[in-house]
C-alpha cells in the first residue's frame, strides 16, 4: 500500500457558530481533507447543510473540501457543490441509478469523483466502476448522525476492494467514515484503509461549561490517530 495516510475531519461535529474558525484550526492541526457531511433528510433521516454554506469552509482552508453527499438524485445538485468549493464529490451508490454517468458528470466539472457504499451495500455495486473513480468510501456505520459505534464487519469489504485498487493499478483512495477512534483506525488501516474521517475522536464530544477544545487538542487528536493507524 503506498498511499500516505490522509485524516479528514468531519465538521459536522464542530462549533458551526464558529465554523470558519473551527476548518482554520483543524487545518493548522494538521487535518488532510476537510469533510463536508450533507444530509437531505430523505436519503438519511438528518438534515445538515447545503451548497450555500460551503463558502464559509472554503475560504477558512487551501485544504481540499471532502464532500460527502447523503442526498437523493445528487446529479441534480453536484454542479452547485463544485460551483461552492467542492473539490471531492462523493456520491451513494444507493442512490444513483446510473453510477457511471454521474461519474462522467463530476468528471467533467474537473473534480475528484469517489462512491459511497452503506454498510450493507455489497463490494460488487461498485465493482464495474473501480477503474473509473478517484476515491471509495465505505460507510462503517449508517449515514444519519455522529457520533455511532463504529461496525466491523464492514472491514472484509475494505479488503476486497483494495485488491481491486491494487489491481487496477491505478490511484485510487480507500476511505472510511464513521466510529473512527484511535481503537478502530488500525484495524482500518489493515484492511486497505487510507483515508480516514473522523469527527467525535478529533472535535470531541461539547459538553456545557467545559472550556472549548482549539489547536493543541485537535493536534493531539490528529497525530493519536494517525500513530495509532500505522501501530
Ligand atoms: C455519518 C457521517 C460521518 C460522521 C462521522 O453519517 O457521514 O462523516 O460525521 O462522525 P464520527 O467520526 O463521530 O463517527
Ligand atoms: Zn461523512
Amino acid at each position: 500500500m503506498s498511499d500516505p495516510i490522509k485524516i479528514a475531519p468531519s465538521i459536522l461535529a464542530c462549533d458551526f457558530g464558529r465554523l470558519g474558525e473551527e476548518v482554520r484550526t483543524v487545518a493548522e492541526a494538521g487535518a488532510d481533507w476537510i469533510h463536508v457531511d450533507v444530509m437531505d433528510g430523505h436519503f438519511v433521516p438528518n438534515l445538515t447543510i447545503g451548497p450555500p454554506v460551503l463558502p464559509a469552509v472554503k475560504a477558512a482552508t487551501d485544504l481540499p473540501l471532502d464532500v460527502h453527499l447523503m442526498i437523493e438524485a445528487p446529479e441534480r445538485s453536484i454542479a452547485d457543490y463544485v460551483a461552492n468549493g467542492a473539490d471531492r464529490i462523493g456520491v451513494h451508490v444507493e442512490t444513483c441509478p446510473h453510477l457511471h454517468r454521474t461519474i462522467q458528470q463530476i468528471h467533467g466539472l474537473g473534480k475528484a469523483a469517489c462512491v459511497v457504499l452503506n454498510p450493507a451495500t455489497p463490494a460488487e455495486s461498485i465493482e464495474a466502476v473501480i477503474d473509473d473513480v478517484d476515491q471509495v468510501l465505505v460507510m462503517s456505520v449508517n449515514p444519519g448522525f455522529g457520533g455511532q459505534a463504529f461496525i466491523e464487519s464492514v472491514l472484509p469489504k475494505c479488503e476486497r476492494i483494495r485488491g481491486w485498487i491494487e489491481a487496477s493499478g491505478r490511484d485510487v483512495d480507500l476511505e472510511i467514515d464513521g466510529g473512527i477512534t484511535t481503537e478502530t483506525i488500525g484495524r482500518a488501516r489493515r484492511a486497505g484503509v487510507n483515508a480516514f474521517v473522523a469527527g467525535t475522536a478529533i472535535f470531541g464530544k461539547r459538553k456545557e461549561g467545559e472550556p472549548l477544545p482549539g489547536l493543541a487538542e485537535y493536534r493531539e487528536a490528529i497525530q493519536n490517530l494517525r500513530r495509532a493507524a500505522e501501530a
